[in-house]
């Protein structure tokens, strides 16, 4: 059949030769998924990979990277969203109902607490916050319309690492479901699904990514019942990541634990450093003794994210801290971690926190979080070093 140029091009019959073999695996672009014939359209199945439906419900990108991170979490099914706040979102939608209440840590990630304040309480779904550190207290809690628990290893901020085998024991004995977010851990420095949670979120825009240039989250879990319920939400939602995006996370993902590695031991050199100083009061990471849940850390984890906190001693005022932070040069002020670049935000914990679990935990004021690059430690700690006198004054 004689065709126009236009034509031709759109419908060329040239096929490459398939068995293409290469390191990483093939970038598929579609919105439109071409079927063979009208009774393979109407067979379709969009609830395992064993086939293609729509762009949106999976292609072999999307496919081939929810199989690594399901590994990656020691999980067996996986569903991709386009950020880790609508992964946390998707938990939600997927599990919660009018009436039904989830109890989410008192250092949850601000905005999953923003998410359930707002959005969840104008559907009729109620929130109340728990003590990571006291599994009988969460246990106390639950009650018939409790439905889900969150959890988070270490939290947000204060980087409390909870008794993870006791919250969860709690919901269980409860038959509530746990979620966790895993961002921190990254499944590197332990097993979500090992510690008995339900199922395992992550913010792949942090470890996974690794170049602070994309967003994706995810979702994984063991049970074929659970998952076949986020995926049935995350379809009607119409949540979806692009193919460019997963090419990126497919190709940081080979060097996920070489970084995770090298972030945790670069953050614990300067953590150690500065809880040595005199400006320093307090410094907030799990792996160093006497910070909070160190002791659940050290029985659950192989490893901790480059990522704490410090809590200034009380004599500098919140200006000063702010100077200090100004005055940083390598460290640049700005959300999210685990990309490239060491990274530093200043928070007022009063505007965040319950009053009563501050206290307990001897949490107090101003405090800084900083995130650990891929810089070399000796330059970052001059840097810290000339902050300091720069914005907390000249040192004894
Ligand atoms: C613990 C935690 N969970 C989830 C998220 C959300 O990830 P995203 O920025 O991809 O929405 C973040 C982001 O900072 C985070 O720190």
């Amino acid at each position: 059949m004689p065709q126009d140029l236009s034509t031709e091009l759109i419908h060329h019959p040239y096929r490459p030769p398939t068995g293409f073999e290469a390191p990483q695996p093939g970038i598929y672009k579609a919105s439109t998924v071409i079927f063979p014939n009208v009774a393979a359209m109407r067979a379709r199945d969009w609830r395992n990979k064993q086939g293609y439906t729509y762009g949106l419900h999976g292609t072999p990108t999307t496919f081939a990277l929810e199989e690594r991170i399901a590994a990656l979490e020691g999980g067996r099914h996986c569903v991709l969203a386009p950020s880790g706040l609508a992964a946390i979102a998707l938990v939600d939608q997927a599990l919660l109902s009018h009436g039904d209440e989830v109890l989410l840590p008192d250092n949850v990630y601000g905005p999953s607490r923003e998410l359930a304040r707002t959005e969840l309480a104008r559907w009729g779904i109620t929130h109340r916050h728990y003590d990571p550190l006291d599994a009988p207290g969460l246990a106390a809690m639950i009650g018939s319309r409790t439905r889900l628990v969150w959890l988070e290893a270490a939290g947000s901020v204060t980087m409390e690492f909870p008794d993870l085998a006791g919250l969860v024991a709690a919901a269980r004995g409860h038959g509530v479901t746990t979620a966790l977010d895993n961002t921190w851990g990254a499944g590197i420095a332990f097993s979500g699904f090992d510690a008995g949670i339900d199922i395992v979120m992550q913010a792949l825009t942090k470890f996974p990514s690794g170049g602070g240039d994309v967003l994706m989250g995810s979702v994984t879990t063991r049970d074929e019942t659970l998952h076949e319920r986020l995926k049935l939400t995350h379809m009607h939602l119409g949540l979806g990541v692009a193919a460019n995006d997963a090419e990126l996370v497919l190709r940081s993902l080979s060097t996920v634990a070489l970084r995770y590695h090298a972030q945790d031991a670069a953050g614990r050199q300067l953590a150690e450093w500065l809880a040595e100083r005199p400006e320093v009061r307090r410094v907030l990471h799990p792996a160093l003794s006497g910070s909070p849940g160190h002791e659940h850390w050290r029985t659950t984890c192989k490893a901790a994210a480059g990522l704490f906190s410090v809590m200034f001693d009380e004599r500098f005022s919140a200006a000063q801290i702010d100077r200090f932070v100004d005055a940083l040069r390598l460290f640049r002020i700005g959300y999210s971690w685990a990309g490239p670049m060491s990274l530093v935000v200043p928070y007022d914990l009063a505007s965040m926190r319950s009053e009563a679990v501050c206290e307990r935990h001897h949490l107090r004021g101003h405090l800084v979080r900083f995130s650990l690059g891929l810089e070399a430690v000796a330059d970052l700690r001059a840097d810290l070093e000339q902050a300091l006198a720069a914005g907390l004054g000249a040192l004894p």
